[in-house]
């Protein structure tokens, strides 16, 4: 499949935004926000194929809400492991081109030919991540990332607490 690459991002990441805060104001507790929020991301932006959060729990990430066209079995994946696991341990927000060509890359879907993960942060440390597969080999860009780093501070609040 293959998705044109959105001239109008920056228009199109402001109207998300806006779009976001409304429906996190609008959820009735943290786990529906989250889960409007990637149905959100989902709708609006045709190259985010399957869009999930993980959260940190101890030393893993663990899946929460996401969307997309089937599931995955990584549901838990330790810290380091994985471009999931070196975007959390690193705290930078990795964009791979071409999943095939990366070493750390953990297979999820046939589809899938680029990902995208920018950690999410609270209080100074990683707390969660939003990871992107893509259907198209470099399906992301610097823009994708600084709008989604975006996203990443609506997030934070809303990570499950103990
Ligand atoms: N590809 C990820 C694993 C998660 S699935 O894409 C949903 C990785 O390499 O960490």
């Amino acid at each position: 499949m293959s998705h044109p690459v959105a001239e109008e991002a920056p228009a199109a990441h402001g109207d998300a935004l806006n779009l976001l805060r409304a429906e996190i104001a609008a959820a009735s507790d943290p786990a529906e926000a989250a889960q409007r929020a990637v149905e959100v991301l989902h709708d609006r932006f045709p190259h985010y194929d399957w869009l999930g959060i993980y959260w940190v729990d101890g030393t893993d990430l663990v899946l929460g809400p996401w969307v997309g066209p089937e599931a995955t079995e990584h549901t838990r994946i330790p810290i380091g492991t994985g471009i999931c696991g070196a975007a959390a341990a690193s705290g930078q927000t990795e964009i791979i081109a071409d999943v095939d060509a990366d070493p750390r890359y953990l297979a999820c879907f046939a589809s899938t030919k680029s990902e995208i993960v920018v950690p999410i942060f609270a209080d100074g440390s990683v707390v969660g991540e939003i990871d992107i597969d893509g259907s198209d080999a470099n399906a992301f860009d610097e823009t994708d990332g600084r709008f989604l780093e975006e996203v990443a501070a609506l997030l934070a609040p809303l990570r499950p607490r103990a």
